[in-house]
């Protein structure tokens, strides 16, 4: 159990040696039903060899992974998931209505069923309209959007995206995150492998850190991201004197915004500072018109983590 959640992914010291390669030095995590977990780390961290373990491609050097409780690579534990790998190649002489078909039909799909499926994963993935288009015609995103639609097809309990939104436009990726959500709140537990810090952080409820092998941080985003001592304050119209009322305002990055900063003041409650500066404010008739608590990001984790020496694998 993952806080009082059923436990679907659970791994356990898990090693991996190519050759003289530690791709993982004894890696333990577990995800919960109903969870989307994302696993960070920079290129060579070892978080595709964790995926392909999972997904019983690879076998390990040492340790244990279970699927739902069964033992990963059984036919049991196969049927659970579907999987997104990344770089994936697609057969090029198919339409996506085609492919979909042959896919459905080895995982054992009825016709109809698999119809439905095709119909309602291409229009949810934006690729409606495009049915009789060979996929050699494809573009890049649009290629990964039916890669992401073949994960789907069997409706899989268990998902791994290896770089689910690789080459996708903007909104492409706005319409795989509400189906990921969505998917989700169904109660699939989704395994994202991603470079993209900005959507991790947004779309996914757990976040680990991999560095050379080994695990170095997880958590919650708010867990690992925190608040900061500061705020940034917009008014209405911005003050004359930045100095007043008796508060340092820096500018912010966002034009036309300043930063609060508990820091450098002595006493150094921001709680208190806070309601200092929105009393003196008010009394000297400025009117705010923005306050936000900042707060760390995901990518400045991230980045503290690489630039430190960590585990050495
Ligand atoms: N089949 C293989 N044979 C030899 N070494 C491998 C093999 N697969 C992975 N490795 C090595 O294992 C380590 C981890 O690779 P892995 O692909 O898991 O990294 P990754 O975290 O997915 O990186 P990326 O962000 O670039 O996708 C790397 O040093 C890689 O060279
Ligand atoms: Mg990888």
């Amino acid at each position: 159990m993952v806080n009082g959640h059923e436990t679907v992914v659970a791994v356990d010291g898990l090693e991996k040696d190519y050759g003289s390669v530690k791709a993982l030095g004894g890696v333990s995590l577990s995800v919960a039903r109903g969870e989307i977990f994302g696993l960070l780390g920079q290129n060579g961290a070892g978080k595709t060899t964790l995926v392909k373990i999972l997904l019983g491609m690879v076998l390990p050097t040492g340790g244990s992974a279970h699927l739902l409780g069964r033992p990963v690579g059984s036919v049991a534990a196969r049927r659970l998931v579907g999987y997104l790998p990344e770089d994936h190649r697609l057969p090029e002489y198919h339409t996506a209505p085609s492919l979909l078909d042959v896919y459905g039909g080895l995982q054992g799909l009825s016709r109809s069923d698999r119809r439905q499926r095709t119909g309602e994963l291409l229009a949810t993935l934006g690729l409606a309209g495009r049915e009789r288009l060979r996929i050699r015609g494809y573009s890049k995103g649009m290629k990964q959007r039916l890669g992401l639609a073949q994960a789907l097809l069997h409706r899989p309990g268990v998902l791994f995206l290896d770089e689910p939104t690789d080459g996708v436009d903007p909104v492409g990726r706005r319409q795989i995150r509400e189906l990921l959500l969505a998917e989700r709140d169904r109660g699939v537990t989704i395994f994202i492998n991603s470079h993209l810090l900005g959507e991790v952080e947004q779309l996914c409820d757990r976040v680990a850190i991999m560095r050379k092998g080994k695990m170095v941080l997880a958590g919650t985003v708010p867990e690992l991201v925190g608040s900061k001592p500061s705020w940034l304050v917009g008014f209405a119209r911005p003050p004359a004197d930045r100095r007043f009322p008796g508060f340092r305002l820096d500018p912010a990055e966002r034009p036309g915004f300043f930063r609060l900063s508990a820091g450098d003041l002595p006493g150094g409650d921001p709680e208190e500072l806070l309601d200092r500066f929105l009393a003196a404010s008010a009394a000297a008739g400025l009117a705010l018109r923005h306050l936000e608590r900042e707060r760390g990001s995901l990518e400045e984790i991230y980045l503290e983590i690489a630039h430190s020496r960590g585990p050495t694998a």
